[in-house]
């Protein structure tokens, strides 16, 4: 009955498969001290000056958030060299995205996407009655011309991560900006830079230059990776005053709450815990390469927090049985890539218990 209710495209559409909270996991499967590293998030915690912030500020949540933003604004700002009204901040970029999509993707206009890329893209385009071409990688990079040659008279929206989840590729800033130079000026293109801050490849550099000439790109960025705060939900765009302008009527007043806020001043202070956090992610990757290639296992370079490992069993069983000894990592079929998982990087403690457990399950699996 209420699926004659739903909007078009609605019934078609898996929901995302959140995971469950890992003590419900444990309880489970009978399991205590399960790693999780499947979501690309910071394994040292959230950054200890947002903590420190947003205790103080615990008191005043009988109020309503400052809907403008108007002191995160004004800091990022100040950081970015950009103008306040060129800023705009979200529930989390994922609500960029989906503001994105809102402000400007008509039902059955079309967006183009890379494939595999963040799953999110084409899930908020279906939901809005859009359709989602996807363009697939050529050997794991971005298929630049073959997005281009794609582009039809319903092309509203393009979405490039750069670096790209899952893969962990980034995009030179020539390229990226070749790209935009060729591209019609009826569209809008959505470059999500959530991993931007770990990228050590001096070629790549942010779409935030590029801005000057192309007020019709769409910046987003995140305070979920980097800073460790995915659990507040708070991250930003930038692009030119008119397209934030028609953003900002589309959302929510008080998208951004109070804490987030907060806390997301007080992290981009942070310098101590961005520069461990960094450190951390450098030395987890050779950590972890090291022992993946003395088991003679093959993955992905990466510019990001995460990486792909190529599996000599389905990506989906490995999954399962690496749970079932509490370590949490991210099965890839979802994304087209079935002989591969993706993990992101651990405490040295959670890399090492990783490895041990991959040996052990491909020795019992063998
Ligand atoms: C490419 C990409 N964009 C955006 C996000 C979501 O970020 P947020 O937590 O800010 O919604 C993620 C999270 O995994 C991601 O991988």
């Amino acid at each position: 009955m209420i699926n004659r209710l739903v909007r078009e495209g609605i019934e078609d559409l898996v929901p995302y498969p959140p995971g469950k909270p890992i003590e419900e996991l444990e309880r489970e499967l009978g399991i205590s001290n399960s790693i999780k590293l499947a979501s690309n998030e910071n394994p040292l915690g959230p950054s200890p000056k947002a903590i420190e912030v947003i205790r103080g500020k615990l008191y005043t949540i009988n109020r309503y958030p400052d809907g403008s933003g108007f002191y995160l604004k004004t800091k990022l700002a100040k950081k970015l060299t950009i103008a306040e009204d060129k800023i705009i901040l979200g529930n989390g970029s994922n609500e960029l995205i989906e503001l994105s999509v809102r402000t400007f993707l008509n039902p059955g206009e079309e967006a183009i996407q890379p494939f595999p890329t963040f799953l999110v893209y084409e899930k908020i385009v279906r939901a809005a009655g859009g359709t989602m071409v996807s363009i697939p990688l050529k050997e794991f990079h971005v298929n630049l011309a073959g997005i281009r040659d794609s582009i039809g008279p319903k092309t509203k929206l393009i979405f490039l991560a750069n670096p790209n989840n899952p893969t962990g590729f980034a995009l030179s800033g020539s390229d990226l900006a070749g790209f935009l130079e060729d591209l019609p000026h009826d569209l809008v293109i959505v470059l999500d830079e959530a991993y931007i801050e770990f990228v050590r490849d001096e070629t790549v550099s942010t779409g935030l230059k590029l801005l000057g000439r192309h007020p019709h790109l769409l910046v987003i960025r995140t305070f979920s990776k980097l800073y460790g705060l995915a659990g507040l939900r708070i991250g930003y765009g930038i692009s030119s005053t008119e397209l934030i302008g028609y953003m900002n009527r589309v959302r929510q007043p008080f998208n951004a709450n109070t804490l987030a806020q907060a806390g997301a001043m007080a992290a981009l202070d942070d310098e101590e815990f961005v520069e461990a956090t960094l450190n951390l992610v450098r030395q987890g990757l050779e950590q972890l390469t090291t022992g993946l290639r003395e088991m003679g296992l093959s993955y992905l370079p990466t510019q990001t927090n995460f990486f792909l490992i190529k599996t000599p069993i389905p990506g989906k069983s490995l999954y399962e049985k690496m749970l079932r000894r509490g370590v949490i990592v991210r099965a890839m079929d979802s994304f087209g890539l079935p002989d591969y998982i993706r993990i992101n990087v651990g405490l040295p403690e959670e890399n090492d218990r990783f490895l041990n457990t991959l040996k052990e399950v491909l020795e019992t699996s063998s």
